[in-house]
């Protein structure tokens, strides 16, 4: 049996928005009370598409300070960055041998990510998921909150587990099993209720980022796509709707109420007054996370600190498992 633990991690690509806070982040503080966990800021998934070298460690640095605003704590938690801990790339490769090209073409993520640049991205977009497979699966990991947007990547997680267990006739690491947590666990892009509010948006109008003003919240919430028709009775009165549908699940995960409870205040009410109460509890809910991170930010010397200290850690739980999986394969 194993060690319950928990790993995630969310990429230092810059504009950490609504998205992460809501899917992932302001989930993961409440998962210390009951796990050991590890909370990574996984630069090296960043690279997998172009990453600006003099940007990347301030991404990275915002990443870590979102996390401690939202609730990581890093005195109880193990907070540190990929790439300070050899053994993700060295496992990745091994479970790139595990991993058969079938699977990594089911994966919808790549589709989307590549869309018809198909033969033109870097080969470390499309192992991507060995990659995470590696992260999780280093420390033993066997609970791991993700986004409905990460299901599929978690699936190849425990496909090449099982396979590496039944290859080597061992159980050497454990399945993991996804957390979802929350309403709005999928936060929808504020112009098109079909795509994923995301760190690539072209625009930043059509995503929350968390280093967003008061001013700045108000004015991309009034702006955002929505219909003619007022709110509905019940929930299935949003089907066909993305647009309200995405407004609504995000005004449930911000007050911390069922859809039910926010559609009995605000039905038959149209979209202009439900964006203004949409637009408050977003300000009450985020300006203290804006404003800790913005703390945390202007002192990168204790950001390094916190990552320096999480690394060693971290360091020194994945040394015993790659000792066992290199033993293990026979090498
Ligand atoms: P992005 O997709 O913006 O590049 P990451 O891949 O770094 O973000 O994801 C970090 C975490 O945030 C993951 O747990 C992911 O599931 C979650 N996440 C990202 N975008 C969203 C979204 N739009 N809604 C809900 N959760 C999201
Ligand atoms: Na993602």
């Amino acid at each position: 049996s194993f060690t319950p633990r928990v790993f995630s991690g969310a990429q230092p690509s810059g504009n950490m928005h609504l998205g992460n806070y809501l899917g992932a982040f302001k989930n993961w503080g409440k998962l210390q009370d009951d796990y050991e966990c590890l909370y990574c800021v996984v630069d090296l998934h960043a690279i997998t598409v172009w990453q600006d070298p003099a940007r990347l460690a301030a991404q990275t640095r915002e990443a870590a300070a979102a996390y401690i605003a939202a609730g990581v704590d890093p005195e109880r938690a193990i907070l540190f960055n990929q790439s300070r801990v050899a053994g993700h790339a060295e496992l990745s490769w091994m479970f790139n041998c595990v991993a058969r090209i079938g699977w990594l073409n089911r994966m919808t993520q790549f589709k989307d990510k590549a869309g018809k640049n198909r033969e033109k991205v870097s080969v470390g977009l499309y192992v991507y998921p060995t990659l995470m497979a590696a992260d999780i699966l280093l420390y033993k990991g066997t609970h791991v909150p993700v986004g409905e947007d990460q299901k599929q990547h978690l699936e190849l997680t425990q496909d090449i587990a099982q396979k590496f267990n039944h290859d080597f006739g061992r159980e050497v690491f454990p399945i993991v099993e996804p957390i979802i947590t929350g309403e709005a666990t999928r936060v929808m892009s504020l112009r098109d209720g079909t795509k994923k509010m995301s760190k690539s948006e072209p625009s930043d109008m059509t995503r929350i980022n968390l280093t967003d003003d008061a001013d700045t919240i108000a004015q991309k919430f009034r702006k955002a796509r929505t219909d003619a028709e007022p709110l509905p009775e019940t929930a299935d009165g949003l089907d066909d709707r993305a647009e309200a549908r995405n407004l609504v699940n995000i005004y449930a995960a911000l007050a911390d109420l069922p859809v039910a409870e926010v559609l009995g205040q605000f039905a038959g009410k149209g979209f202009k007054d439900f964006k203004d109460a949409l637009v408050d509890v977003a300000v009450a809910h985020l300006s203290p996370v804006t404003g800790e991170m913005a703390r945390l930010m202007g002192d990168p010397a204790t950001l390094d600190a916190i990552l320096d200290r999480g690394a060693e850690k971290a360091a020194a739980l994945a040394e015993p498992v790659l000792d066992e999986v290199k033993e293990t394969i026979g090498l």
